[in-house]
């Protein structure tokens, strides 16, 4: 019950325009944030056709639940993935479900649809509900085919490499990155052993990307500067093979709270973990003198993650003002992470689809700093980087079925007296990225890393899932 009295809280929270969806959900100290944030997410995309059957209904009066409880319950009741709480609640909600499901019968009959997700407003159609749910294999714990084995023995069938058969409970392994299996968008994992053993990540594919390109060496130095709540701080700590020190900055407290319980979870033993302002992190101190590779994911508009923007003209209104304020804070903290004297390779990433926050500040701190320069990311990624930016990412729903997202590399250029990223092409830790000859970053699919790594190096110690 506690999921929905906490979702029910930030709609309300929400509508009182105390904080953003994710801000909220964060701050909630909710054990299963992810599980809170989708709940939260789908029944704000779903609120009108909700309202209209608890109207309809008029549940309110039937059960004395508050109006924002009840869209949380029948949303899960009748869209989503089942009721799941016990006791006077679900048999409360259970009373009620045939008149429910009548209502929500009747207004898919009104608007002549048969489905429930072409209910849902224009500017949200077709746009979350397409994306595979993405789950990365957490390789310091465990190994992408001990999953597949686990999976299988589940009632899960593994079936190659197209898309579009992934549905129910068929999965395959991505295309680009193994250690990614592609789920149709329905499955959820929140309460599945795997992931709360920390075996697997529930993570998008695009914001896989950073640290995929960043590619530390086991051993490294590294700097992850806003990084809670630390997907990709274990992201590169895996990369890593927990080896090295992993300095992980972030500002706010409470999700670098979350960010402790996450990374202790996924078994990650090689950070630092400081709540500081990145901003203010001296580049001189002698603790960063190693520091050669840095993942900047600064604070954005978010607007890339689908199920948080409903596209109101209100919405729109905020944006330029806001907009502003967060490319300047992008930029100090992106010319920041330039100062860092040992710095090579950096990767830059937002989950925002406007120019403003990817591309202009990319280009507006090359002018600053013209010892840096950008690298060719992956060839084969469908989706550049906007003109004459291309040699950085982007993701979408449409061209990468992913979120939104941004990424861009930067490395320090060749001088006489500097080591120089492209004199020294970095080691690639993981097989599935390889550095070319001319510095471009690119992706093997035809290949599984586990088969590269038997060539190059002793069979790490299986972890049996
Ligand atoms: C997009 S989120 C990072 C997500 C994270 N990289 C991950 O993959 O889980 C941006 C983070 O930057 C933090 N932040 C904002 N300003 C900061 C600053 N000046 N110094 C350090 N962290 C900051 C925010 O608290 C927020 O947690």
């Amino acid at each position: 019950m506690a999921l929905y009295m906490k979702a029910a809280e930030i709609l309300d929270k929400v509508e009182q325009r105390k904080g953003a969806v994710k801000t909220l959900v964060y701050d909630s100290k909710f054990q299963n944030i992810k599980q809170l944030f989708a709940l939260v997410c789908e029944t704000q995309k779903y609120s009108l056709v909700l309202q209209e059957i608890v109207e309809n209904t008029r549940l309110l009066k039937h059960t004395n639940l508050r109006n924002n409880l009840a869209k949380v319950l029948v949303y899960d009741l009748l869209i989503g993935q089942g009721l799941k709480c016990g006791g006077n609640w679900k048999a409360m909600m259970l009373k009620h479900q045939s008149r429910l499901q009548a209502a929500l019968a009747r207004i898919k009959v009104k608007r002549k649809v048969s489905r429930n997700q072409d209910l849902l407003p224009p500017s949200v159609q077709h746009k979350g509900s397409d994306i595979p749910r993405y789950v990365r294999v957490n390789t310091l714990k465990t190994t992408v085919e001990d999953v597949i084995d686990y999976l299988k023995r589940e009632g899960y069938s593994y079936h190659g490499t197209d898309l579009c058969s992934v549905s129910g409970k068929v999965f395959m392994r991505d295309l680009h990155f193994r250690d990614i299996l592609v789920f149709s968008a329905k499955m959820d994992f929140h309460d599945h052993f795997l992931y709360k053993a920390g075996h697997i990540i529930l993570q998008d594919k695009a914001s896989c990307l950073p640290a995929y390109l960043l590619d530390p060496p086991v051993g490294g130095h590294v700097i992850d500067a806003c990084a809670a709540p630390g997907n990709k701080t274990s992201h590169l700590a895996a990369i890593m093979k927990n080896k090295g020190k992993l300095f992980a900055f972030d500002l706010d407290a409470k999700r670098l709270s979350t960010m402790s319980t996450l990374l202790l979870r996924a078994g990650v033993t090689c950070h630092r973990l400081a709540n500081e302002d990145f901003l203010k992190v001296d580049p001189l101190s002698p603790a960063y003198k190693d520091v050669k590779h840095i993942l900047l994911d600064p604070s954005c508009s978010g607007s890339g993650m689908v199920c948080l923007h409903d596209g109101s003209s209100e919405e729109q209104e905020q944006e330029p003002e806001r907009l502003k304020a967060l490319a300047t804070f992008q930029l100090r903290c992106l010319n920041h992470a330039l100062k860092f004297p040992k710095l090579q390779r950096l990767v830059y990433s937002t989950c925002s689809i406007h120019p403003q926050e990817n591309e202009e500040v990319v280009s507006l701190c090359l002018e600053k700093n013209p010892d840096f320069r950008l690298i060719h990311l992956l060839p084969e990624w469908p989706e550049r980087g906007q003109d004459p930016l291309t040699e950085c990412l982007r993701a979408s729903t449409t061209k990468t079925f992913t979120h939104g997202f941004f990424v861009a590399m930067l490395v320090r250029q060749a001088t006489p007296n500097t080591e120089s990223s492209s004199k020294q092409p970095p080691v690639i830790s993981d097989p599935s990225v390889v550095v070319d000859e001319q510095t471009e970053v690119s992706v093997e699919d035809d290949q599984p890393p586990a088969a590269k790594k038997r060539r190059n190096r002793k069979k790490p110690k299986k972890q049996k899932t």
